[in-house]
């Protein structure tokens, strides 16, 4: 399968040894992901996986590649090799390609008419908010999320936890992302009320072609610990977006128009591996050190970590009958219902 003319990208094939169904695989290739933080992509290629497809990302003369980890000659994995003159050079052999795809030079050649097959299987992507989104089949049917405008706004401080690979699916942990009955429990000790539990489940919900929203308020906690200032409990304000499939972005917000704006950045590394970026924008707490608020943060996302990473079976059923739903699951129920229309069958081969 070859991409249209213009572009320089590769569709990629549904790869050998697939956690996914090839069912499954061909629908999800079809999406936007982000891969990669800009700002990890240094002077050495680096390896990452995506719905069990080894990719290799590179910063070539100024430009990002994502290619298939794979040399087209006799197969070495190019993240194992490194960056020369603005080329990627094959461990193996040392051809180098630069960052159109186009191998340039075969070092045991050098006068060799090279020919034209000979590159890198690149990957279609695009950059955004410093992030590298990318899709497998070249053919995006999603959208990436829309940061605004706290990526403008210079009054928001920003950072970043991740990326991180969790042992769960995506769909597991993006379900708990749009689950706003977990947190009067498994956040107890960061800033869940237990009496706060029915105003978790009672939400407005709206969705469309390629978002769902929930808008609700939350009375939290604000612990000792927490790096928000003086008050014993506060009202938060939550307008959240379900970019489909497994991003969100969320708006805290709290009295005297102070935000905290949480993104959810999450890739299918394989049916039972997820990872995460999760990118934090605050137009408070200025002189809050931002190892303080990240320190708060990942203990809030390890809380959630320690019960997805936890749930059986580890996939989504596609079965709406399997598990149980009350008025607080009208989001994940709706996900689901979305799954099953995109014709996804959450089988797995492994
Ligand atoms: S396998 Fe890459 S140069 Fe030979
Ligand atoms: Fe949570």
């Amino acid at each position: 399968m070859t991409a249209t003319a213009e572009s320089n990208w590769t569709s990629i094939e549904y790869p050998r040894e697939c956690t996914f169904s090839n069912n499954d695989w061909e629908i999800l290739s079809n999406m936007w992901y982000p891969l990669a933080l800009e700002s990890d992509i240094g002077d050495k290629p680096q390896k990452l996986r995506l719905l069990d497809v080894d990719l290799v990302v590179s910063r070539l003369g100024g430009e990002y590649v994502v290619a298939r980890d794979i040399c087209i000659h006799r197969g070495a994995p190019l993240s194992e090799g490194w960056i020369k003159d603005g080329c990627l050079v094959c461990p193996y052999h040392g051809y180098r390609f630069k960052s159109d795809g186009q191998c340039v030079l075969v070092p045991s050649h050098p006068d060799w008419n090279i020919p034209a097959k000979l590159k890198l299987l690149t990957v279609r992507h695009e950059l955004r908010y410093g992030l590298i989104w990318v899709c497998l089949s070249g053919q995006p049917t999603n959208q990436i999320p829309v940061w605004e405008p706290e990526e403008s706004d210079g009054n928001y401080r920003r950072f970043h936890l991740g990326p991180e690979v969790w042992n769960c699916s995506a769909g597991r942990l993006i379900e708990n992302f749009i689950d706003n009955a977990h947190f009067s429990f498994i956040h107890q000790s960061s800033f869940g009320k237990e009496d706060s539990a029915t105003m978790g489940a009672d939400y407005e919900f709206t969705q469309d072609e390629f978002t769902m929203t929930m808008e609700f308020d939350y009375q939290a906690t604000n612990p000792d610990d927490s790096p928000i200032a003086n008050t014993a409990e506060l009202n938060r304000h939550m307008h959240r977006t379900l970019y489909l499939p497994f991003c969100t972005r969320t708006v805290i917000s709290y009295p005297e128009d102070r935000e905290h704006v949480i993104h959810f950045n999450i890739a299918p590394v394989s049916a039972r591996k997820a990872q995460i970026i999760a990118v934090f924008h605050r137009n408070f707490d200025h002189d809050v050190p931002v190892e303080d608020l990240l320190a708060w943060e990942k203990k809030i996302i390890y809380e959630d970590r320690a019960i997805v990473e936890l749930q059986k079976p580890e996939e989504i059923p596609m079965d709406i009958a399997e598990e149980v739903h009350a008025k607080a699951d009208k989001a994940s129920l709706a996900l689901r219902r979305w799954m099953i229309k995109l014709g996804l069958e959450g089988e797995m081969t492994a």
